[in-house]
């Protein structure tokens, strides 16, 4: 007989996480089309066909049939939705009618984003979330979305981790707009979407009064390099903005000082949520840039023999860190809703570290369910390699790897590791015994510096 040593409740979701424009392809109308057209991609690779979901989303639905998914998650394109401002394509809504339907008839609860970092470049040329009508424009599409798709969707995700969209588009200059240290204009990015959260929610709510409307974050570990004070108080602000931000927004609780001075405010954002999505993925170490040369930006980085994937075009991805599901878990259920692990993964090309790093944030999450928080699915990113934003198609995140040359698939080792941990909705011993101990040849040597989170 088979031992399960970790298993989890029945009707726990497994799922992959996906997004429009890594995945579907020949996305022309948003603005990454045109950052990646001004040279921004430090591959040098274009998204192009990205996994031909446009065409041929079914392909992949029979893999994740395959491994038993009961769970995926996609998300719109506003920008084929409203390719200009209030035009509305019919086109657009029949495809994803037909995805969705297919990814329902393999048996899926289908999750759907409205806001993946991508937009149409209409609205970013109106200023994006610095635009005062950016929530209204927000809710019109957002209600076109429910009233076209509603009798096939009733699980949305207004946002894709604001906390990155914010900090890479205005801190660090790593998505459109490409701003760099406008702290300022990063808060303002973020309140301004937690109000177009709050009127999404309202929203889809008269429109569904079956909806669950919930929105995802990416949280980190900061940890302190050293015992200083300094350290310390860079790990608290990096803490209360990125990982806390969109926490204190929805329990309408200011930000801590100083930013609460900079912040403006979203009460119609209070209380509004039905589910947090939790996109986990890395530890950060901090060691404040005073009296010594910075590692990185903002005193961020990755020391030598931590476990770490492929490395990024210049720096480390990270430190890949089962662990963060915890103190992930532990914030966010403060709110008092179910959780779903939304996405955790890691770039490698040859699955040299990924079935350590899945088997391990699986079994976390089992044991935060165990401890009683009402943690309700583990999404894995992703399915296949799709396009990684100004990485392109250099770091490898997929189940299975995607040659997008031919379009060809071929299965890591992972796959079938998932596919078992799905079958037995638990983990087998020898599977654990196997993968919890990180592989000794684990740590990257490549790199310690960092340049985005
Ligand atoms: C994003 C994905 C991205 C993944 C890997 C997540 O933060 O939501 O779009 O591909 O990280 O970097």
């Amino acid at each position: 007989m088979l031992a399960i040593v970790a298993s989890f409740p029945p009707g726990f979701l497994w799922g992959v996480s996906t997004s429009s424009y890594q995945f579907e392809g020949a996305n022309t109308l948003n603005q990454w089309h045109d950052w990646e057209r001004a040279g921004h991609i430090r591959s040098g690779h274009s998204c192009g066909a990205a996994c031909d979901w446009w065409t041929n989303a079914e392909r992949d639905l029979d893999l994740c049939a395959a491994l038993g998914l009961n769970a995926i998650r996609i998300s719109l394109e506003w920008s084929r939705m409203e390719p200009a401002f209030a035009h509305w394509s019919d086109t657009a809504v029949m495809r994803y009618r037909e995805i969705i339907r297919a990814a329902r008839s393999r048996g899926m609860r289908v999750f759907v984003t409205l806001h993946h970092f991508t937009h149409p470049r209409w609205f970013e040329a109106r200023g994006a979330f610095l635009d005062g009508h950016a929530p209204e424009l927000f809710r019109h599409y957002c209600k076109r979305a429910v009233r076209s798709l509603g009798d096939l969707v009733s699980d949305w995700v207004t946002f894709n981790e604001p906390n990155v969209y914010a900090a890479f588009g205005y801190l660090l200059g790593d998505f459109p707009p490409g701003r760099v240290n406008e702290l300022n204009s990063a808060l303002s990015v973020l309140g301004a979407m937690m109000r177009a959260h709050g009127e999404a929610y309202d929203v889809l709510h008269r429109e569904q009064p079956g909806a669950q409307v919930g929105m995802a974050v990416n949280y980190v570990v900061f940890e302190p390099a050293r015992d200083h004070v300094l350290d310390q108080q860079f790990v608290f602000a990096y803490d209360a903005l990125f990982n806390r931000g969109v926490l204190h927004y929805l329990r309408g609780e200011p930000l801590p000082l100083p930013f609460a001075m900079m912040a403006p405010s979203a009460p119609q954002c209070v209380g509004k949520i039905d589910f947090i999505g939790l996109n986990v993925y890395n530890r950060l170490y901090v060691r404040a840039p005073f009296g010594e040369k910075p590692l990185g930006p903002g005193g961020l980085y990755v020391p030598r023999g931590v476990p770490q994937g492929d490395p990024a075009a210049n720096s480390s991805y990270g430190e890949a860190c089962p662990k963060v599901v915890c103190p992930a878990v532990e914030a966010y259920s403060a709110l008092g809703c179910p959780l779903y692990v939304l996405e955790n993964g890691v770039p490698d090309q040859s699955d040299r570290i990924r079935p350590w790093l899945m088997v391990n944030s699986i079994k976390e999450t089992r044991r935060m369910w165990q401890q009683g928080y009402d943690v309700r699915g583990y999404f894995h990113w992703s399915l296949v390699d799709n396009f990684e934003w100004s990485e392109g198609w250099r770091l490898r995140f997929g189940l299975y790897e995607l040659d997008p040359s031919t379009g060809a698939r071929t299965a890591r080792p992972s796959a079938e590791i998932y596919r078992s941990i799905i079958a037995d909705n638990g983990i087998r011993r020898e599977t654990l015994e196997r993968w919890e101990k990180a592989p000794e040849d684990l740590p990257n040597e490549e790199s310690t510096t960092y340049t985005g989170i």
